[in-house]
């Protein structure tokens, strides 16, 4: 299981609290850090960095009502699998359960949690096909995140699935008893118009479509938005959906035209957070780490996720009820 470690700075930065804060934390709750070779302060594990933002995070005592998220796309290599695997482990350092699902038998995200190319056991194939119980094809992949993870042999779901009555509900009742076990269901899906990302729109709260900011997303969005609200009208549902703009580069001239653009045409889906093209995000996938794991606080990448989750949870939770977190 992947490890690192946090200074109590860093967890301030997540947090959204001061360091003085997060120091009176750790003193009051007897929190142990460890001492790394070389640093010269304590730092802390997974396991304790989400002991304290549990404590000192503003938002893990709400309740969460969009739980189940997609992210989705039918266009390729908008950043849908990177944005997943970053809010997903963003969430749980914030002290969050999330249960991740990899609908995308290029198994992407699987890799990216450390789970091998040559993945053996259940798929959601298994689960939707052959009725097999989804809990015994989770598999934990760090302290907070669970995974449901992809292969190949998914690409034969088409067939068997779109011949199921009720086809697009199927998901949906398989993730309901899930519920109440994890905070955030978090969905990847693969760039195609298909009856399992059909499934994960039917199952879904909320839809995050990962858009990127080039002059060429934005007749492809205007169809995947028609395309999704004739999905949801036909299926009588109404989830929320939002525009995660990604890949901004900031300097360019087209690219700010672009998210103008977007923001004036779509105003009420787009969020106020962008991810900015960075080189980090790409670094990410080849470590298989959060950003926050080896990023600085001042990079890009770290503070475009640090406001992108926090957004997304404010949006997704009901400021009026408080609950304990899982
Ligand atoms: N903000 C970003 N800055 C720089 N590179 C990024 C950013 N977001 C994604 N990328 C890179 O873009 C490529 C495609 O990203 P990713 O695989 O997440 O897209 P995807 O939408 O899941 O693709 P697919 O449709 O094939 O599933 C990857 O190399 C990823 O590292
Ligand atoms: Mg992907």
């Amino acid at each position: 299981m992947t490890e690192f470690f946090f200074n109590q700075a860093k967890i301030a930065a997540i947090s959204g609290v001061s360091t003085k804060t997060i120091s009176r934390y750790i003193a009051e709750n007897n929190i142990k850090g460890v001492t790394i070779e070389g640093a010269h302060n304590k730092k802390f594990n997974i396991s304790s960095i989400r002991r304290i933002t549990k404590g000192t995070y503003s938002s893990t005592k709400k309740k969460v009502i969009d739980k189940v998220q997609v992210f989705y796309n039918f266009k390729g290599g908008t950043g849908k699998t990177s944005l997943c695997y970053q809010v997903a482990t963003h969430l749980s350092l914030l002290g969050f359960k999330v249960l991740t699902l990899d609908l995308d038998p290029q198994g992407h995200l699987s890799h990216m949690m450390q789970i091998d190319e040559s993945w053996k056991g259940l798929t959601i194939y298994d689960v939707l096909i052959h009725n097999q119980p989804i809990k015994e094809a989770i598999v934990p992949v760090f302290e907070g995140v669970d995974l449901l993870p992809a292969n190949i042999s998914m690409t034969r779901i088409e067939v068997p699935l779109s011949t199921k009555i009720k086809r697009e509900e199927k998901l949906r009742n398989v993730l309901n008893p899930l519920k109440k076990e994890y905070d955030f269901i978090i969905m990847d899906t693969n760039p195609t118009i298909s009856t399992l990302n059909m499934n994960a729109l039917v199952a879904s709260d909320r839809i995050n479509i990962v858009c990127e900011t080039h002059p060429f997303s934005l007749e492809g969005l205007r169809v995947l938005m028609q395309e999704i609200e004739t999905v949801c009208s036909d299926m009588d549902i109404s989830p929320i959906m939002d525009i995660i703009p990604n890949k901004y580069e900031i300097k360019t001239a087209t690219a700010q035209e672009v998210l103008g653009a977007l923001r004036f045409e779509f105003k009420s889906y787009v969020l106020g957070s962008v991810v900015r093209k960075s080189e980090d995000i790409n670094v990410a996938s080849k470590k298989k780490l959060p950003v926050a794991a080896f990023c600085k606080a001042k990079s890009a990448a770290f503070e475009d996720i640090n406001d992108l989750v926090p957004e997304l949870i404010e949006k997704s939770c009901n400021p009026q009820i408080s609950v304990d977190i899982k």
